[in-house]
């Protein structure tokens, strides 16, 4: 009996072993920029206070002005502490330092309709002769749906844990606010969005890395020039390298400004289709750090959201906000295209060619200098 229960015991013991996935190596990032900069005063929605009604309301009017203002705010409280965040930058510096160029070969998209696995540096166009210096891994939501690198698979479980906790505990309740905002049943926009669905939104790590002297006069210092996002909401986790900026609709480019453990949110395309205008996609670009971040490497987290594949991307005419201020359609509700159109054809036609305007499902897609 005695050894019964000491085979128990070494089972359990043994099976604890092997799900604690080892401590990633650390990722140290770099403090943050200390040059005058000219940064868009964005609000900050304390998402933990969306667990009363009361709250909601409040959050819904402040969330429906910081998108009128900016189209960009923070997040606070939104459930991650510093070091789970931390831990997911570990992760995502593994990504690129920890599989050999080999290993990252196998795990490399195949397809140009859509984002799975790495994206190699200087696939894009931005200017002539200048190709961005991006390199990403994306990553479904539904996390095991395609295979990751050796060095990824101890922390396959956190990846899922962190791709749910920003699709239900991120979006979602974001969602619920817009959708109050536009005085809709709180799930409208949810119900789009469905975690089990069909579709495409994923967790994205990008790391841009410095480029040459050539490269920074050729394109101006422009990284990744202005545009708007394909999806609904970008979830970006605030880190401390700068160089992303917002248009704002004085026509000013403004610095985002690094804020410890918070979120930097906007809205895509899809808000836009969906919501009748009454979110617009809010333009950003990615360019050269402030002085004293020149020649960092700067590491990304992301997650990038889309409806489910088989919606189809018309306004909730039954609004009683878009009622009274009326609806702007990107398109016609015949031509509309559904969330698999949008994005594939979004992601084929991107980076293919320098220009400034293109259209996709008739709709004129544009970036922006
Ligand atoms: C990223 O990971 C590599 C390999 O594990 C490590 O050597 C490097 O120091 C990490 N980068 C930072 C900035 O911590
Ligand atoms: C985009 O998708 C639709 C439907 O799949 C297709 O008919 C259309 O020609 C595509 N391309 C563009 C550039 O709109």
């Amino acid at each position: 009996m005695a050894s019964t229960a000491i085979r128990r015991l070494s089972q359990f013991l043994l099976s604890l072993y092997a799900t604690a996935a080892p401590d990633p190596p650390p990722y140290v990032a770099p403090p943050a920029s200390k040059e005058s900069l000219e940064y868009a005063d964005l609000a900050i929605i304390d998402l933990s206070k969306a667990k009363t009604e009361v709250g909601c309301k409040a959050l819904a009017a402040e969330m429906v002005s910081a998108m009128a203002t900016h189209g960009f705010f923070y997040v606070i409280g939104h459930g991650y502490s510093q070091e789970q965040t931390n831990r997911v930058f570990s992760i995502a510096n593994m990504t690129f330092d920890s599989v050999n160029a080999e290993e990252k070969k196998t795990y490399t998209g195949q397809s140009g309709a859509v984002y799975e696995g790495y994206k190699p540096r200087q696939m894009w166009k931005i200017e002539d002769g200048v190709q961005d210096q991006i390199e990403h891994y994306n990553i479904n939501h539904i996390v095991r749906k395609h295979e990751h690198p050796q060095a990824l698979r101890p922390y396959l479980q956190e990846i899922e844990a962190f791709a749910r906790h920003n699709h239900l505990s991120v979006l979602h309740p974001i969602l619920r606010l817009l959708a109050l905002g536009l005085e809709l049943p709180e799930n409208a926009l949810v119900d789009q969005h469905k975690f089990e669905a069909a579709g495409e939104s994923s967790v994205r790590f990008m790391k841009y890395f410095p480029r040459s002297e050539d490269e920074e006069k050729r394109s101006k210092q422009v990284w990744l020039k202005g545009h708007t996002d394909i999806g609904s909401v970008t979830i970006l986790w605030s880190q401390p390298i700068g160089g992303l900026q917002i248009l704002s609709p004085d026509g000013t480019w403004r610095w985002v400004r690094h804020m410890e453990n918070a979120l930097v949110i906007n809205t895509g395309d899809v808000l836009t289709f969906l919501c009748g205008g009454f979110y617009p996609a809010t333009r950003h670009r990615v360019i050269q750090p402030p002085a004293d971040q020149v020649g960092l490497p700067r590491l990304g987290v992301f997650y990038f959201s889309m409806a489910n594949d088989d919606v189809k991307l018309v306004p909730h005419e039954d609004s009683p906000v878009l009622k009274r201020v009326g609806i702007q359609r990107l398109c016609s509700d015949e031509d509309a295209p559904t969330m698999e159109e949008w994005r594939k054809n979004r992601t084929v036609a991107y980076g293919k060619k320098v220009c400034n305007q293109e259209i996709i499902n008739g709709v004129l897609v544009k970036q922006y200098d």
